[in-house]
């Protein structure tokens, strides 16, 4: 196999390493060969290194990571030096991706040039990592250090049409990509030596300072808990030191990232976000096709659902009980494609493509003609069997009958009609059109290609689909559920609101408990706390201060106080005289003594709740994978993805002091509690 190809005097090499050319042992060692055999060739003036359309090149091979071969040499540090320094100027030609690896492969070039739809980024921070093939020293020499740290700090990609004029590119072409390329190349060639580099390029050690202490200083809460952030930072500021320093200094960040907790709970996510969607061999079976769905109920989750079903190509039939529910479900829909033309996110074409694809009626005899429905009605159950009855007259034969239901119980829906095998849940979050998480769930009677018909749906959705059982909550909404009450507990036992949810914040949680359940309106809990009061043993364990507030109005946010008191929609700091009031009478009632609470032990308390319900689910089989309740909990929960989940959390944990303080919390529960096996999950 011949190394390069020749277009007159420019050498032509392609990254072949398909699908997505990432920059194997294999590869790494071609293309060295052929530069090498390039530079030799007299009839060679000048370079051009390419992909394919789909990608110049991904980065580093994920199948090698952590074997041999991803440090066997040639490394990717050494193939860099080996093309700055080449006798002949090389010139990067990109297509498709060029990410991480990918993209510093071309910044050691002369030159690059793109095609406008290319995108590049270099996205490590994602995994916990920063660049480590001199991206933090090369991209900021030639886009300049705001920029850089844009993209390096976000880890998304952009187009080159977005960075045209950024210093990124030579040129930026509409087509004839490796012609462009041929042509800069060429001209560098007659220029003579020495070829541009981004390496000879010195910023001002003074301006680097300015701007990195700025950007420390902005530093999110968030962020300044991830130490790939504050990594950055510091490679960032090596731009101010000669070259080769910045990039010893890079490698050391580097190296001390890749073995961190940290950048292992991120990786495990990363691998189990991609397991999610497996199924076991028995439940492979081909989905049906969905063209066309329906939603019903036009509130918040069904045109949430309508949005995402939209987006994604399908039509969408929308149906309500009332003529004004459904006109207000369709101006917020409009209202949402307007928002999005007008912040520049999708044309006016494309909107208008989408709304095209909407129709609302009242008319249940309409969803005789879709593929699949999804019911988003109140959440009641004897209001959703009522619907189900009517779905059950009117949709064909074969079509997919879907809930939304939060925590009814799917098989009692499915009951309602003559045909439980094609009903599940699709669980959405909301907003449904932003949150990724899509609970799964399969009832006793689902089919597996009813099933199958979910999860690829959710795909399609560009969702992640996760399979669980029928159990109340499934496995979101019941590991939430564990976590809320104990951090009633641990009211009770001596924490106020505040000290609760900074102590989970301050672990880098997106909002403590309290705040969320301000957000979300203290009442639907207050609801369900009625609904089950009749069947509630009273020898269990009960926190009445949600109750207490509710009965003096306090419903959350809404009303303008819950566990805070919020005064511009800003949350006082501080609870206040009532909360303190009803959370003493608590105690009083209880006839312990309170004690003040680390931050640590609430953590640890709260933890450990939502670890012990994940080994019930598990052995429960409303669960099926372990790594799958993290992905629920990071993704729908706000769980700090750099923790890596609750079950990645405990398997750092000493197993045995784990244990003993999980009995220790489950006797505290009292009457009722269960204790989960955690070993189903600690292996
Ligand atoms: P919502 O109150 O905003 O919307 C419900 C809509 O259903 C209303 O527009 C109502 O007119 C319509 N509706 C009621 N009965 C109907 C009937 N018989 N026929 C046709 N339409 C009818 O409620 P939301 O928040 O959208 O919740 C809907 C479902 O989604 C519930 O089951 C809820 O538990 C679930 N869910 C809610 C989430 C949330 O964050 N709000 C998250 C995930 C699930």
């Amino acid at each position: 196999m011949s190394l390069y190809t020749l277009q007159g005097a420019v050498a032509v090499i392609t990254l072949d390493h398909p699908p997505v050319q990432a920059l194997s042992h294999a590869l790494r060692a071609r293309l060295l060969q052929a530069l090498t055999a390039a530079q030799a060739d007299a009839a060679v003036r000048a370079i051009v290194l390419t992909g394919d359309a789909r990608a110049f090149s991904a980065g580093a091979d994920v199948s090698e990571m952590g074997t041999p071969l991803q440090t066997a040499e040639p490394r990717l540090d050494q193939l860099l030096a080996t093309l700055e320094g080449a006798a002949k100027p090389v010139v990067a030609a990109l297509a498709g991706v060029a990410l991480g690896g990918g993209l510093e492969l071309a910044l050691a070039c002369h030159a690059r040039v793109a095609l406008e739809g290319a995108r590049v980024g270099l996205p490590e921070i994602q995994i916990g990592l920063i660049p480590g093939g001199g991206g933090t020293q090369r991209l900021p020499r030639l886009v300049g250090l705001p920029t850089a740290l844009e993209m390096m700090q976000s880890g998304q990609a952009r187009t080159a049409r977005s960075l045209a004029d950024s210093g990124l590119f030579d040129r930026v072409v509409a087509d004839d990509l490796v012609p462009a390329a041929a042509t800069v190349a060429l001209r560098q060639a007659e220029a003579g030596a020495p070829w541009p580099l981004a390496r000879d390029r010195q910023p001002e050690a003074a301006a680097v300072r300015f701007l990195v202490d700025t950007a420390r200083a902005r530093l999110q809460p968030r962020q300044r808990l991830q130490s790939a952030h504050t990594a950055l930072l510091d490679a960032l500021a090596a731009v101010a030191d000669p070259f080769e320093a910045g990039l010893a200094r890079e490698r050391a960040l580097f190296l001390g990232l890749v073995a961190s907790p940290q950048a292992r709970a991120l990786r495990y996510l990363f691998k189990a976000e991609r397991e999610v969607v497996k199924l076991p061999a028995a439940l492979q079976v081909p989905p049906r096709p969905v063209d066309r769905v329906a939603v019903i109920g036009a509130g918040t989750m069904g045109t949430g659902i309508a949005i995402s079903a939209l987006d994604a190509g399908l039509g969408v039939l929308l149906l309500e009980q009332a003529q004004e529910a459904l006109a207000a479900g369709v101006q917020r829909i409009h209202a949402h494609y307007s928002s999005r033309v007008a912040a520049g996110k999708l044309t006016t074409a494309r909107a208008g493509e989408a709304l095209a694809r909407l129709t609302a009626t009242l008319d249940w005899a309409a969803l005789a003609q879709v593929d699949l429905v999804v019911e988003a009605v109140f959440e009641d159950l004897a209001v959703k069997q009522a619907v189900f009855q009517r779905i059950d007259a009117h949709a064909r034969p074969g079509a997919v009958l879907a809930t939304n239901t939060s925590y009814l119980d799917i098989d009692g829906i499915a009951a309602a009609t003559g045909r439980p095998a094609d009903v599940l849940g699709l669980h959405f979050f909301s907003p449904a059109q932003v949150m990724k998480l899509l609970e799964v769930v399969q009832g006793q009677a689902t089919a597996p290609e009813v099933l199958t018909t979910g999860m690829a749906l959710g795909q399609h959705l560009g969702k992640l689909p996760v399979r669980c059982g029928n159990a109340f909550g499934f496995i979101g909404n019941r590991i939430y559920n564990a976590y809320r009450r104990q951090c009633e507990f641990i009211l009770e036992d001596g924490a106020w609101p505040e000290e609760v949810d900074q102590a989970l914040t301050g672990m880098g949680f997106a909002m403590g408990p309290f705040a969320v359940a301000d957000l979300s309106g203290l009442d639907i809990a207050w609801r369900m706390r009625q609904a089950q009061a009749t069947s509630r043993d009273p020898r269990e364990r009960y926190v009445p201060i949600l109750d207490g507030l509710c009965e003096r109005g306090r419903l959350g946010r809404k009303t303008g106080a819950g566990y805070y008191v919020y005064t511009d929609g800003q949350a006082a700091p501080a609870t206040d005289a009532t909360v303190r009031d009803l959370i003493e009478q608590a105690r009083a009632a209880r006839g312990g003594t309170p004690q003040a609470l680390a931050a640590e032990t609430i953590r640890r308390r709260a933890l450990l709740a939502m670890v012990n319900e994940a080994a019930l689910l598990l052995a429960e089989g409303v669960a099926t994978r372990a790594s799958d309740i993290d992905v629920v909990l990071v993704q729908g929960y706000g769980f700090p993805r750099w923790e890596g989940g609750p079950v990645f959390w405990a398997r750092q944990q000493d197993p045995v002091a784990l244990a003993d303080e999980l009995a220790t919390l489950v006797a505290a529960a009292g009457f009722g509690a269960r204790q989960g096996d955690l070993r189903v999950l600690l292996v």
